[in-house]
């Protein structure tokens, strides 16, 4: 993969003179002058996922220079790096293989000349037996009782993953109770251990390295508030299971590695649900169902890796997401899902997406002098629309959306579905199209108001439009599809990342704060004064002393 600074490309400069014509575009004249907009910007993938970008401040000729960046900063090597099992993490040497996770073909994948599969899918046949255990009811807790409730113990990757999907596939529950836990705010773990039974519970430490202050933390209380019960530590085999690539810190911990769930290093953090970190996945949903979702993200894996660009949904929306991050100078993208189900989807691509493009040095270790990763926000619909959409609406800034929607719900009740449909609609025309003044003033005259008397309110009912969107609109919300909407996302964020000339896949940006608070922790086991820092930040420990009880 060659290191390519996307702003020195042709295309790149192609596009910055087309932007100075396409800044003045307005999507009521682009869909007023072709008819066939939808069909040229919208695809069906597989059978049951509809991309609609044409709600887009784009045309023929942008997609065609978008295309050509794509072409010129060599995404195709890239991904095909990526498939093969090359070492594209660079700055810890690692490869990037999450795909392999989901490889239903089987297909070898070779890391330093080994294939990984039989190493997977004897992890996926580990998962498979012991889910069958848990939920046969046949693994026991210490006083020999089936096991009622699940609790994840890890936080990012090993935990926003996990809790979205199982939150998002809800309807799909097994009778066991999920329960997460993150923060190591003492409120998160007290919170849910007053809603479990010692006797029936199992706790799953989730953790990639095992050494997560927050998730280490929580681990120890949850083994001494067992241990506070059950009295024998021979309970805590019975109690604890562990997802990790770190067998030692796992037995030093006290679990025996025969109740380990393994993965390796070549998978991310924020890209491993599909690992054994999917354990908690597999038990709320059963492990059928964990394989559609496998299933699902290696269609979209196929798809991505096979399909010209011109017709890939992840290069085009990566490219989009340039387009305006690059040109318009948009700073945030919101994902808005229209399923009360997804409510924690764009929580989960805030760490997907912000931990991986959120770099400020380019792949030779240069500053950029461009865009990287966006902000990332959202809340499902409707509740975001009495919230923050006044801003999107009639802002000074432009915010693209991604509306995702499930046509049919898992609850239909009465009209709610409907209505809800209505919004998701509603909203993204409203959007692009907006309501000018003559449109705002001719509502006045229909309801028999002189225009006199409204003038001075016609200016704040003026929506300007031109606000772009993306809509996907999914058949129904399951663990199929939901596995390739995810992988849809993983690699629009990887494109991204190869065209923007960065490291996606390492995340130095959190170590900083880490290593400051693992330095501030023993300043504040007693009542001394603390000097040692600037004087904000001693006043702020300084005070928290005096008041603490
Ligand atoms: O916040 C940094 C990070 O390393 C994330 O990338 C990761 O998902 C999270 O911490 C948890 O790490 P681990 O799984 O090793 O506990």
């Amino acid at each position: 993969m060659q290191n390519i600074n996307p702003t020195k490309t042709k295309a790149w400069q192609a596009l910055t003179t087309h932007f100075a014509t396409m800044k003045y575009a307005s999507l009521n004249e682009l869909f007023a002058n072709d008819s066939t907009r939808f069909q040229k910007f919208s695809k069906v993938f597989g059978e049951d996922i509809l991309i609609d970008y044409s709600k887009n401040l784009i045309n023929d000729e942008t997609l065609a220079l978008l295309l050509q960046l794509a072409q010129e900063t060599e995404l195709s090597t890239a991904i095909n790096a990526m498939f093969s099992g090359e070492k594209i993490n660079k700055t810890e040497d690692r490869s990037v293989l999450h795909v392999a996770l989901r490889n239903r073909s089987n297909r070898p994948v070779l890391v330093d000349s080994e294939d990984v599969m039989p190493q997977v899918n004897a992890v996926l046949a580990k998962m498979k037996a012991f889910t069958t255990r848990v939920l046969s009811g046949e693994w026991q807790g210490y006083t020999g009782k089936s096991i009622t409730d699940v609790v994840n113990i890890g936080i990012g990757g090993s935990d926003l993953g996990p809790l979205m999907v199982t939150e998002a596939l809800k309807p799909y529950k097994t009778p066991l109770s999920m329960h997460f836990v993150s923060n190591v705010d003492g409120t998160h773990i007290v919170e849910v251990l007053k809603q479990i039974n010692p006797e029936t519970t199992l706790f799953l430490v989730a953790s990639k390295t095992f050494t997560t202050q927050e998730t280490m933390t929580n681990a120890h209380s949850a083994r001494d508030w067992l241990l506070s019960f059950a009295k024998e530590e021979s309970a805590v085999a019975k109690h604890f299971v562990a997802l990790s690539t770190n067998s030692r810190e796992v037995s030093r911990f006290g679990i025996d590695t025969d109740n380990m769930f393994e993965f390796w290093d070549w998978v991310g953090g924020r890209y491993s649900l599909w690992s054994a970190i999917g354990l908690s996945i597999a038990l709320s949903i059963g492990f059928d169902n964990f394989e559609a979702l496998l299933q699902g993200a290696h269609d979209m894996d196929n798809h991505f890796k096979e399909t010209p660009f011109e017709e890939n949904l992840p290069v085009i929306l990566a490219l989009i997401g340039i387009w305006y991050n690059n040109f318009y100078g948009c700073e945030t993208e919101a994902i808005l899902p229209y399923d009360q189900y997804m409510h924690r989807f764009s929580a989960y691509f805030q760490q997907g997406n912000m931990e991986s493009n959120g770099k400020f040095v380019d792949r030779n270790g240069d500053e950029v002098d461009y865009q990287t990763g966006p902000i990332i926000w959202g809340e499902p619909g409707t509740n975001g629309q009495h919230a923050f959409y006044q801003l999107i609406h009639q802002g000074t800034k432009m915010i693209p959306c991604d509306f995702i929607a499930p046509a049919n719900s898992h609850n239909p009740l009465s009209t709610h579905h409907e209505k809800l449909l209505s919004n998701f609609f509603a909203q993204t025309e409203a959007l692009a199209f907006g309501k000018t003044k003559e449109q705002v003033e001719s509502e006045f005259l229909s309801l028999g108001k002189p225009i006199e008397d409204a003038a001075h309110i016609v200016p704040f009912k003026v929506f300007k439009g031109n606000r772009p969107t993306n809509s996907i609109l999914l058949k129904s919300v399951t663990p199929k599809s939901l596995g390739a909407l995810i992988a849809l996302y993983e690699h629009k964020i990887f494109t991204q990342g190869v065209i923007l000339n960065i490291f996606s896949f390492d995340q130095w940006g959190v170590e900083l704060g880490k290593q400051l608070a693992n330095k501030i922790l023993p300043e504040l086991a007693d009542d001394k004064e603390v000097v040692t820092h600037d004087v904000s930040t001693n006043g702020l420990i300084n005070c928290y002393k005096s008041w603490r009880l």
